[in-house]
């Protein structure tokens, strides 16, 4: 029996029932139960379903995008496209294992998963989620290891033609074999709770990308300062110490935003609190700090110290908040401040509680959180994380175990940061930093991928994770610049400063008992050199940000794999070792000692070498020069990029920005433009500038008109890239006389500009 239920159908098979709900045209839920009831969804979920235009004859139903054919008997799907194309096929569905097995078919490649270590494509390979402190139980990450700090159960599934993506929506441990155990099957499924997924249809990957972060929402607009540099480092130890490393900062000429402050601050490491000792008047130095223009960032670990009479301990004591034991007594685990007990985030009124203790470090002038040990680690059990047995209790009163809570713990308590301190503060961007995550995090903290190492393997591994990441939805994203674990050294410090000036996040941290790794620490020549590439990342801050901005209304990650944007050209579904930021700057870091030279694949179309403006047919591998100073760069002709002029710390002078305009093909680029801290742009206060050239055989036009002005406009200038010395330059009707740099001043900015070629 196939029955119309108010978003989809519901169907009775012999072991259970399957409800296809829509949430869109190409996004449908396939959700098994025993019953017949629709199982509650993760907070992963950011949507509700819709009613969508569908219709059913025998066991076909059809969508304006989708043909889904139902073995009704054993509730098994096959997913066409309009076209007739087999998109997705059931091998078997399995309810008391909460296991799905579907046939692989067309596809080439398998992405997504998150935060994974090993290579690009997952194609072959399988994994589990089941947030772990990896560090606790192993020495070195690396790809061998499945659990990681988050789990994000989605997969995509790519070829030239078609694309889709699968959405498993359950907060148990879950396991995902890619064809690794037979080359044609793909196996997903959960030690407990529904088989439950979404799958997502679109030909083409990027707007696979979008739908899922539509389903699982958008990262917020992050403040633009903290897309500056930041340092950090387990722990600057005291006051001296961290103003020490302010001062230095600002006298080497390092553009620098933010600091932070690890677990060292805190008394006896009793979270809200703040060592007095070791950093008296506390306000008065993050004061100090906000006036050289620095925004000082604190840990908070969810683990809070057994101890009578500290505050924060009695008060969750006292209304009952934390996780329980098997046996209803209050879990004691330990964490770095010794016993310790776990708020039970599952409660809006633990949450709630939770986001008002962080009133007392922001009226310090604490500006953004990092949430640490999140999975919840926990060093007392085998599995170095909160053990499974352990109870919470939703908003119901319910009992849910731990087995169901712990993939979504860290997201809770993210929850819980973000909407605390955004009620502290409701007109500035809250910045939350964290480490354990689920699918849908994203709309609530940046993600960091926990403790790498000072070895260029880690470095090279970053790559493709990243990639794997934007593809789940994260685009606010960065691995400890320099590496974390060990000693690093100048060079791999350089190089990781490189790829880092191009990372979302970018922080340089290392661990308690390593050698210093301030970009100075190495001495002159890698001081000179980390110093260049991170006044290179302010250059790129306004286009950065105009990425975020892309990523909170699209969902297009800043760190794009290749075939993001050239799908059709198979070549690119295993390019590791480089990545696009946005759709037109390439990016091919050196990720090995000694190595001065490199292979690089441009995909087709011109490419600019950034450095020397050398152009480059693409859609080969070329061989690129890299000495130490310098990393190979390309602009895609047809770029169009803000660039700016470099400050100390974002609002330090005031902002001049720069159209780069590369000429060569046709481009657009919307400019946007706003306050870049708080939420006044919800209330249309931002400007948006509109560029477009149009390049033919005798002549270019650029054109610029101002779609949206709400804000104000900075200096600007207009930089025409790839001129060739006999065109005539003609802005509004007069011939132009360019400086050496092919610059123009463009105050009006509804500009009007020929090349004649
Ligand atoms: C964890 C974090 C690391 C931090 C350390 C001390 O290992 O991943 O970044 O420095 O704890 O808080």
């Amino acid at each position: 029996m196939i029955k119309k239920t108010e978003f989809g159908y519901k169907i009775e098979g012999e072991k259970g029932f399957l409800n296809i709900i829509f949430y869109d045209n190409n996004i449908v839920r396939f959700a098994y139960s025993n019953d017949g009831e629709i199982p509650v969804s993760t907070p992963a979920i950011a949507v509700e379903p819709k009613d969508i235009e569908c219709s059913q004859e025998g066991n076909i139903i059809k969508t304006k995008s989708l043909i889904i054919e139902i073995d009704k008997k054993n509730l098994q799907v096959s997913i066409f496209n309009k076209n007739g194309e087999l998109l997705n096929r059931d091998i078997s569905v399995d309810l008391e294992k909460c296991e799905i097995e579907k046939e692989i078919i067309w596809e080439k490649g398998f992405y997504g998963l998150g935060e994974k270590y090993g290579w690009l494509n997952k194609k072959g390979t399988e994994t589990s989620n089941w947030n772990t402190d990896v560090m606790g139980i192993f020495p070195v990450h690396n790809a061998t290891i499945k659990n990681y700090h988050t789990s994000i159960p989605f997969y995509i599934g790519l070829s030239k033609k078609l694309c889709y993506g699968i959405y498993f929506d359950n907060s148990f441990r879950t396991y995902f074999d890619l064809g690794k155990t037979k080359d044609n099957v793909l196996k997903f499924g959960a030690d407990g709770g529904y088989l439950d997924y979404y799958f997502i249809y679109d030909d083409k990957v990027s707007e696979v990308v979008k739908a899922y972060t539509y389903l699982t929402g958008r990262m917020p607009l992050p403040r633009k300062d903290f897309l500056g540099y930041q340092q950090c480092r387990w722990s600057y130890e005291n006051r001296e110490e961290l103003m020490e490393i302010a001062k230095r900062m600002r006298a080497e000429n390092i553009p620098c935003d933010v600091l932070y402050l690890d677990i060292d601050y805190m008394k006896d490491y009793k979270v809200f609190t703040v060592d007095s000792d070791k950093f008296y008047e506390f306000k008065d130095m993050v004061s100090k700090l906000k006036g050289m223009g620095f925004k000082l960032v604190v840990i908070i670990d969810p683990g809070v110290k057994v101890e009578d009479g500290y505050w924060v301990y009695e008060q969750g004591k006292e209304n009952d908040f934390y996780i329980k034991d098997k046996n209803g007594e209050v879990y004691i685990g330990e964490v770095w401040p010794g016993k310790a007990v776990f708020p039970d985030f599952l409660r809006e009124k633990v949450r709630k509680w939770w986001g008002e203790l962080h009133l007392r470090l922001i009226g310090d002038g604490v500006e953004g959180f990092w949430n640490d040990m999140n999975e919840p680690a926990d060093f007392t059990t085998e599995s170095k994380v909160v053990p499974e047995d352990t109870v919470h209790f939703n908003d119901q009163g319910e009992e849910k175990s731990h087995a169901e809570i712990h993939n979504l713990y860290g997201m809770l308590e993210a929850i819980a940061t973000y909407e605390g301190v955004k009620r502290i503060k409701p007109n500035v961007r809250p910045f939350i930093l964290t480490r354990a995550a689920f699918a849908g995090t994203q709309r609530y903290a940046a993600l960091w991928t926990g403790d790498n190492t000072s070895i260029w393997e880690h470095l090279e591994a970053s790559m493709p994770m990243f990639m794997n990441l934007g593809l789940s939805g994260y685009s606010f994203i960065g691995a400890d610049v320099g590496g974390f674990i060990g000693d690093g050294n100048g060079e791999l410090l350089t190089r990781w400063t490189q790829l880092g000036a191009f990372t979302p996040l970018f922080r340089n941290h290392s661990v308690k008992g390593s050698i210093n790794q301030e970009p100075w620490c190495f001495g002159e020549e890698v001081l000179e050199n980390t110093r260049k590439f991170i006044k290179i990342r302010y250059n790129f801050i306004t286009y950065l940000y105009n990425l975020m901005r892309e990523s909170s209304i699209n969902g297009h990650p800043a760190i794009r794999p290749l075939f993001y944007h050239y799908q059709d050209d198979e070549e690119t579904y295993n390019i590791n070792d480089q990545f696009l930021f946005g759709e037109n700057i390439l990016i091919c870091p050196i990720t090995r000692p000694y190595t001065r030279v490199r292979m690089v694949y441009l995909p087709k179309g011109i490419w600019y070498d950034y450095w020397t403006l050398e152009r480059f047919e693409g859609g080969r591998y070329i061989i690129k020069e890299a000495p130490i100073d310098s990393m190979p760069i390309f602009i895609k002709a047809g770029a169009i990029i803000p660039t700016d002029n470099v400050m100390q710390y974002i609002g330090e002078k005031e902002q001049e920005i720069t159209i780069n305009c590369y000429l060569g093909q046709d481009g657009e680029y919307t400019l946007y433009l706003d306050d870049g801290i708080s939420f006044d742009y919800e209330k249309g206060k931002y400007t948006e500038i509109k560029f477009i050239m149009k390049d033919s055989e005798k002549e270019v036009s650029i054109t610029s008109e101002v779609i949206k002005d709400g804000y104000k406009i900075p200096k600007m200038k207009l930089k025409i890239l790839g001129l060739d010395e006999n065109s005539k330059v003609i802005m509004n009707g007069e011939e132009l006389k360019l400086d050496n740099e092919n610059t123009i001043d463009i105050d009006k900015l509804n500009i009007d500009i020929k090349i004649i070629k």
